[in-house]
């Protein structure tokens, strides 16, 4: 069973518009605009999608989707032949508008709101999970809650995805990561930054020991991979069997929205192949790597993608024979 659902609660478009030197209250020209449908699970599986093109393993996305303007995230979804899984719910979709000033290097955003899920839409959503789980081996909860969803929300999924067998990846932050790390039954992997990690703990993991040390306390309690990414300093990643640093190379960084995302799709899709930790955490960094030089949640070309990914500084800081080869 290898198929991917990613589980998109609170999707958002992204509208970037260029206009340089614009003023306040006044009638500005602009230069260009982008239209991006966005959101951490649908990142993920554009991303799932971008590596497995033409090798025909199922890649699905999920979650809710306003009805007012889907558009753009049904032709993402159709290009890169993801099955789309959306509830669609009435209303709008959220959108962010990012107004950037090229000449002063200067970006406004403006955050609109977009849905409040019902507890209908809930009810629909986890039915549509059930339904997914019965021939899909892994799960991608991914991002934040919309209003209207309790923060344990993931926790419950959790719960059952893993009751039934399934793989179960998590990336959020706030409230939903805090239930999520608190639960008696964690995640299979959990990426949080360094940031979210001690936000969520409520404590300051000032040091790379301190990381690996609450990242180690979660494998204690049942998670099998961990990952603490750190912006351009890379990423620690921990699993019963190593202890592992990955550094990224330096490169000229487009747009660093959907680092963390291909991180995820990194490492749920080494899950699946059966890579070890260290191959894991670089294939994860090369796949971070080659979407920040890029606009959008998408990886670069393959040979492009391999000379990243063989630049990925990768450490091992500990290893537990025992575990190697399970
Ligand atoms: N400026 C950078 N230069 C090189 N690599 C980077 C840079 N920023 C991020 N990365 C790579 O991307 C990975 C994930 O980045 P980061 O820790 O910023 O994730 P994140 O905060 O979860 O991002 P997101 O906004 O997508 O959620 C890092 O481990 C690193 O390998
Ligand atoms: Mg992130």
């Amino acid at each position: 069973m290898t198929g991917v659902v990613t589980v998109t609660l609170n999707p958002a478009l992204d509208l970037t518009v260029h206009a340089a030197g614009w003023q306040r209250g006044q009638v500005n020209a602009g230069q260009g605009m982008h239209l991006a449908a966005g959101g951490k699970g649908v990142n993920v599986a554009s991303i799932l999608a971008d590596l497995r093109a033409g090798q025909g393993e199922g890649v699905t996305a999920t979650g809710l989707l306003g009805d007012e303007n889907p558009e753009r995230f049904e032709t993402l979804l159709r290009d890169k032949g993801i099955r789309d899984a959306f509830l669609r719910v009435p209303g709008p979709t959220r959108v962010g508008v990012k107004l950037v000033d090229p000449a002063a290097q200067e970006t406004t955003d403006i955050n609109l709101p977009g849905l409040t899920a019902t507890p209908q839409d809930l009810a629909a959503l986890d039915a549509r999970l059930d339904e997914l789980s019965a021939d899909h081996g892994a799960f991608v909860l991914a991002g934040s809650l919309p209003p209207g969803v309790d923060a344990d929300v993931y926790v419950r999924w959790v719960e059952r995805l893993r009751a039934a067998g399934r793989f179960v990846a998590v990336d959020t932050s706030g409230a939903a990561l805090s239930a999520v790390l608190a639960a008696p039954v964690l995640p299979n992997l959990i990426k949080p930054n360094e940031h979210e990690l001690a936000a969520a703990l409520g404590r300051d993991l000032p040091t790379e020991d301190a990381l690996l040390a609450a990242a180690h306390d979660l494998l204690g309690r049942g998670a099998d991979v961990v990952a603490v990414s750190r912006g351009e300093q890379g990423a620690l990643l921990v699993s019963r069997a190593a202890t592992v640093r990955a550094r990224p190379p330096r490169v000229p960084v487009v747009s660093t929205v959907g680092a963390g995302d291909a991180m995820v799709a990194g490492l749920v899709s080494a899950h699946l192949d059966g890579l070890s930790l260290p191959d894991a955490a670089r294939r994860a960094t090369g796949f971070s790597v080659g979407t920040i030089t890029r606009l959008g949640a998408h990886l670069p070309p393959r040979a492009e993608l391999d000379t990243l990914t063989a630049q990925v500084e990768v450490t091992l800081l500990s290893e537990n024979k025992e575990f190697q080869h399970g």
